[in-house]
């Protein structure tokens, strides 16, 4: 159960005080009745509610694939920079809402938009073993060398990374696959620059077992589905 007020003010993504308004004028229904008690609380999933003659869809928390551009930066809010959560489509804005994980400026592909902290908490902390796959483009050929050194953990100084996988895509030696369980700042680039290797372009395809959706064009966003929320999780590396 949860109060109607709080319902109406995510759902239609205003202020608590103008839902209370709403509510007060007699614009809101529960299964058919007016209610103008801001206090009332309703069955997310069995009562029906409807706003000026909208119904209200009310999730408590949402999940969002967003396949993100270059340009934009993975945080809620950027000053003087564009985010991801600027781009999403209007309908899709609320309270609350914050990239799970960061991307680089210049990284794109899957990035996970979501209101749930407990959800961002699992699927990016190192010690729950979510991989994250990237297609890395390189100025250099990888060897064997480095391959190993991956997989052994590479130390970055302060920061000690976790083994890691790294393969040829389409045996191509500039095009490569990694996967890594930790989210550290410019990862991927700072493995590669240790062993004399730039990273020209980096793209996230997928996060768990869930791929990034191919039909999703860059800057598109879609909610994720109950099951494929479900797969971030299923997948466990190493
Ligand atoms: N590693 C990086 O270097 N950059 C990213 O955006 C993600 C992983």
């Amino acid at each position: 159960m949860e109060r109607i007020d709080k319902i109406i003010a995510t759902a239609l993504n205003v202020s608590r005080n103008d839902a209370r308004a709403f509510i007060k004028k007699g614009l809101v229904t529960v299964n058919g009745s007016v209610v103008r008690d801001i206090g009332t609380r309703v069955d997310e999933d069995s009562d029906e509610l409807f706003c000026d003659g909208k119904k209200i869809k009310y999730s408590k928390y949402v999940y969002i694939m967003m396949n993100k551009p270059k340009g934009v930066i993975s945080a809620s809010e950027g000053r003087n920079e564009k985010t991801v959560i600027d781009i999403l489509p209007p309908e899709m804005k609320r309270k609350n809402l914050f990239p799970a994980g960061r991307l680089d400026k210049d990284t794109t592909g899957f990035m996970l938009i979501t209101d749930d902290g407990d959800f961002a908490h699992r699927i990016l902390s190192p010690k729950n073993h979510i991989p994250k796959t990237y297609i890395a483009k390189l100025d250099k050929p990888f060897d064997e060398k480095v391959v190993r050194a991956f997989a052994d953990g590479i130390d970055l100084g302060r920061d000690k990374c976790m083994p890691a996988s790294l393969a040829a895509l389409d045996e191509d030696p500039l095009c490569a696959q990694v996967i890594i369980k930790q989210g550290m700042y410019h990862q991927i680039k700072r493995m590669f620059s240790k062993y004399g290797i730039t990273v020209k372009e980096l793209k996230r395809i997928k996060m768990g077992a869930l791929e990034l959706d191919p039909l999703l064009e860059e800057g598109d966003a879609r909610y994720l589905t109950p099951s494929e929320l479900m797969r971030i999780e299923s997948d466990r590396l190493l």
